[in-house]
């Protein structure tokens, strides 16, 4: 088992897919939002002087600046490393600067009032996803998981017109909204709706003699499945190419050994 992956996380988990081992695959927490974090708080750190000496040296910013948001890595290993986590004014800033298309936007305020719609990724976390798959020059994509489409959208809109979406949904309500938004943004052709289970719809796309022909892969649903959902597209995606999964971080039960255990045994 290479990832624990059943936990519900802002952060999606970034998987760069590798021939020579999965035990090698590259990941990478990136992006959050806002969520509750219960954490130590910085109260010293280090500093080395111009002459290279290390001192201790309490923390003199006042706690109000750092709340609890800022965790140190308590190992000298990785030099008292400080990792920032979000605050709500943090986050209120990510928001305010996040650059998020009409079209995005409208869709997200739509999918507002329905039910669910915490479901759906943020401005950020779509903007990240846009990025992704045009920095890797993404032409064939897979979502499993669409909801109302705010992802698939943002994945679809930067794809080249030549560019391909699979989006797995088994929910045909949703998918309506999806469907009228794709057709609204013009995108409409670079999406294959797949309305059924969404194990189901890769396994026949595998069958159907797509392995390893897909570059980029959004992995969003329900968590039980992770497992399964992850090998099938480890078998779609590229060598090279990149499998996002949300949810990896969520609550933190990813690092606790007892919550390991529990879905192990699943
Ligand atoms: C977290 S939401 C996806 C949110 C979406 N990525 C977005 O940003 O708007 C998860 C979706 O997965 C769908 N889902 C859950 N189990 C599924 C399955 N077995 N096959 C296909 N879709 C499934 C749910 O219906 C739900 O719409």
């Amino acid at each position: 088992m290479m990832f624990p992956l059943f936990y519900r996380s802002i952060h999606p988990m970034l998987t760069l897919h590798s021939r020579v081992s999965r035990k090698f695959s590259l990941q990478a927490a990136v992006s959050s939002g806002p969520q509750e974090f219960r954490c130590s708080s910085i109260t010293s750190t280090r500093i080395r002087n111009l002459n290279g000496a290390v001192r201790a040296l309490k923390l003199e910013k006042p706690r109000s600046f750092y709340g609890d948001s800022v965790i140190v890595a308590d190992d000298d290993k990785y030099g008292n490393k400080q990792v920032i986590s979000v605050t709500p004014q943090l986050y209120k800033y990510i928001l305010a600067n996040v650059r998020e298309p009409e079209i995005l936007r409208d869709l997200r305020e739509e999918t507002t009032t329905m039910r669910g719609s915490q479901m759906q990724v943020s401005p950020d976390q779509a903007q990240l996803l846009a990025m992704l798959v045009q920095l890797i020059g993404a032409k064939r994509c897979i979502e499993v998981g669409v909801y109302t489409g705010y992802s698939s959208l943002a994945i679809a809109l930067v794809l080249p017109e030549s560019g391909y979406l699979v989006a797995c949904e088994r929910d045909e309500k949703s998918l309506e909204v999806a469907k009228r938004y794709y057709k609204r943004a013009g995108v409409s052709h670079k999406v294959d709706v797949k309305h059924a289970l969404a194990a189901d719809s890769l396994k026949s796309m595998i069958l159907n003699g797509e392995a390893c022909s897909y570059d980029f892969a959004f992995l969003d649903a329900e968590k039980r499945k992770y497992h399964e959902y992850f090998e099938l597209l480890l078998q779609l995606v590229r060598v090279g190419g990149m499998i996002v999964v949300d949810n990896v971080l969520w609550h933190g039960k990813v690092a606790d050994p007892l919550a390991l255990n529990d879905s192990m045994g699943e």
